[in-house]
């Protein structure tokens, strides 16, 4: 069965339609072309499929699609402004916490989410706000950097 939906991703308004059971990783990446967002385990575990939903990190294969009706999504095409990298970004380049790539948009997204709730957040609160994102590359260490630098930047 198929459903129109309205919703906003990175600031843009739009009507799709969608079949009951695609997921919101499926409409994002499939039918609007957002590849920023990852598929790794379809399956709620890696958070490499984070998006924000009305400011909050969701993993969008664990979401359908119909749920997004009247939502702000937040993919990682959204979050710089123009064409220079998001605060977050640059700090994860400086850092060396991106080596595959995979990994980073969840990353970043909730670490977006984390500092708009705590601009300078704990070492704990960025402990847990990484936790459930796998990274097979960078060791953590570096990511867990890069997110303290940006927040350590933050007024
Ligand atoms: S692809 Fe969604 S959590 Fe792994
Ligand atoms: S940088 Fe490769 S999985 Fe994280």
């Amino acid at each position: 069965m198929k459903h129109l939906i309205n919703l906003t991703v990175n600031g843009q308004k739009m009507t799709v339609e969608v079949e009951s059971q695609r997921t919101l990783l499926e409409l994002l990446r499939d039918q609007l072309s957002f590849t920023g967002v990852k598929e790794g385990c379809g399956d709620g575990e890696c958070g490499a499929c984070t998006v924000l939903m009305d400011g909050q990190p969701v993993r969008s294969c664990l979401i359908l699609a119909v749920e997004a009706q009247n939502t702000e999504i937040l993919t990682i095409e959204g979050l710089a402004a123009g064409d220079g990298l998001h605060p977050l970004q640059q700090s994860f380049v400086k850092e060396g916490a991106v080596q595959c790539g995979f990994c980073t948009p969840g990353f970043i997204l909730a670490a977006k989410a984390l500092l708009d709730r705590h601009p300078h957040p704990t070492d704990q609160q960025i402990r847990e706000a990484m936790g459930g994102h796998l990274c097979r590359c960078t060791g953590y260490e570096t990511i867990f950097l890069a997110i303290k630098a940006a927040g350590s930047k933050r007024r």
